[in-house]
């Protein structure tokens, strides 16, 4: 079975459980817990008080009426007391009173029954009351004080709480349905969003599934929104992208080593069969082995130049300790080394150097280099070959230039890769890999290099950074 198979097979209840393993799920339920909970304390601070504002209210409502009442009481004695509070108590309204002799006999008021105990203690109290008309069995509550009026009586004033506990029912409720609404909306919103997430998730899953199996083309489609799935999957495209380019081009560098290897090794094979077959003396067998170490030798400077190539594109140096050199000595011990040979060839030779150019890296690679290039200019130039170094702005810039064919521009960018030789110098030895290594060379020194025409001939340019006082 595949995966995609599998895939489609996947039950609804695994496909929930996957939502919920997302963690854009788990995000949004944590968002929502910490909401809900903020919401709470919020609204809860605001219930509590405005429960406490309205118990002050009533509190001091009550007070006010039991200062005036017992002003009353002391100015017109119990006789004016009772029928202030018979009036009173017969308005409409949620006031309670109630005035019983020092021995808790009730003489007049709205108040029925209160809890034992209640009359009997001075101060405040919140608690159940029965009214004085109540054929309702409804409880109800207040928040009553009594007050011990001088000759014993009790005054007890009070006021039902019922508005307030309905206010604070009120926003009770709205508030548990609210969180109860904003609780199924955040988990579907989740729900919602991981599941989106989660598709594209899984579309990048199998798009790479099927590249891991071979499809090196595949790319991971975006969705064109520009969020961060889309950047993952364009910085992962660009990878794959490299992945590519690297892959393609190891495979054309084996391909030919493998090819150009073929031909000295064959050559080398030949040359030991024709001696093992025709040498007679021990003169010609001797000279035949000569030239097979030759031929050896010539590989083994092939197979060096390739693993140094292949160091210096994967950026170490052997012996990376990177040393200041001058610039200007270098290319005059390059250039007197080869001034015979050039002289050999019937070539001109000029040097210029300017002092004191700094150059911090590897000088037996940079000498290299300049070797790679000299020879180059000898092998393929013609008449006179100029060799320079001079200082351009925080660079050193090393000139080589051939009166030879030159180099088509376009294929100038051809010849720096490895055994690219063209045709016209077939005829002339070599492997393909000199420039290669110059490239190497001048990349690793974080500097460039340059093919340009010379009307005649090659003009190269190998630009190095100079180095910082
Ligand atoms: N000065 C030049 N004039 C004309 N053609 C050149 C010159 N330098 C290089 N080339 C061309 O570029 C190709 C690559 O040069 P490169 O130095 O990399 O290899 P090579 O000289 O052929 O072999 P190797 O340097 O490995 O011995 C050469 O084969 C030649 O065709
Ligand atoms: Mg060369």
């Amino acid at each position: 079975m595949t995966p995609t198979a599998a895939a489609l097979r996947e039950g609804p209840l695994a496909r929930l459980g996957k939502v919920f393993r997302t963690t854009a799920f788990k995000l949004s339920l944590a968002y929502l817990v910490v909401f809900a909970l903020l919401a709470s304390v919020g609204l809860g601070y605001v219930a509590w008080n405005a429960r406490r504002v309205l118990d002050d209210q009533i509190v001091s409502t009550i007070e006010a009426e039991i200062n005036g009442l017992s002003e009353q009481y002391t100015a017109g004695g119990l006789r004016r007391l009772i029928a202030v509070v018979e009036r009173r108590a017969r308005e409409p309204g949620a006031s309670l009173y109630l005035v019983t002799t020092p021995a808790g006999e009730q003489i007049v008021g709205n108040v029925s029954r209160v809890p034992v105990g209640v009359l009997t203690t001075p101060g405040q109290y919140e608690g159940p009351y029965e009214r004085g008309a109540d054929s309702d069995r409804v409880e109800h509550r207040a928040i009553m004080r009594v007050y011990t009026l001088a000759g014993g009586f009790r005054l007890l004033v009070g006021r039902d709480t019922e508005e307030r506990d309905r206010l604070r029912d009120a926003i009770g409720n709205t508030f548990g349905s609210s969180l109860a609404l904003v609780l199924v909306l955040g988990v579907v919103g989740g729900w919602f969003v991981a599941s989106r997430v989660l598709k594209r998730v899984d579309d990048m899953t199998e798009t790479t599934r099927t590249i891991m199996a071979g499809d090196l083309d595949g790319r991971l489609r975006l969705a064109g929104t520009g969020d961060e799935l889309d950047r993952l999957a364009q910085n992962l495209n660009l990878m794959l992208e490299r992945i590519g380019e690297l892959m393609h081009g190891m495979r054309q560098v084996s391909d030919n080593i493998a090819h150009d290897l073929k031909t000295p090794l064959t050559r080398l094979r030949n040359r030991a069969d024709e001696a093992l077959r025709s040498a007679e003396t021990p003169e010609a067998l001797r000279a035949a082995i000569e030239g097979i170490v030759e031929d050896s030798d010539g590989l083994i400077r092939v197979f060096n130049a390739l693993l140094t190539i292949a160091r210096l594109e994967a950026g170490n140096a052997p012996d990376a300790a990177a040393r200041t050199f001058d610039a200007g000595t270098v290319v005059r011990e390059v250039a007197e080394l080869y001034e015979p040979l050039a002289e050999e060839q019937g070539l001109r030779l000029t040097l210029s150097a300017e002092p004191d150019l700094p150059v911090s890296g590897n000088r037996e690679l940079v000498g290299q280099a300049l070797a790679n290039l000299l020879d180059n200019a000898i092998k393929y130039g013609a008449d006179t070959i100029t060799v320079s170094a001079r200082r351009a702005g925080d660079a050193v810039t090393f000139h080589v230039a051939d009166g030879g064919p030159g180099i088509p521009e376009a294929e100038r960018a051809r010849v720096l890769d490895r055994f690219v030789r063209l045709d016209a110098a077939r005829s002339r030895p070599g492997f393909g890999l000199g420039l290669s290594l110059v490239n190497a060379v001048a990349r690793l020194h974080g500097g460039s290099l340059t093919l340009a025409d010379n009307r005649p001939g090659l003009s190269v340019l190998l630009t190095l950074p100079l180095a910082r006082p």
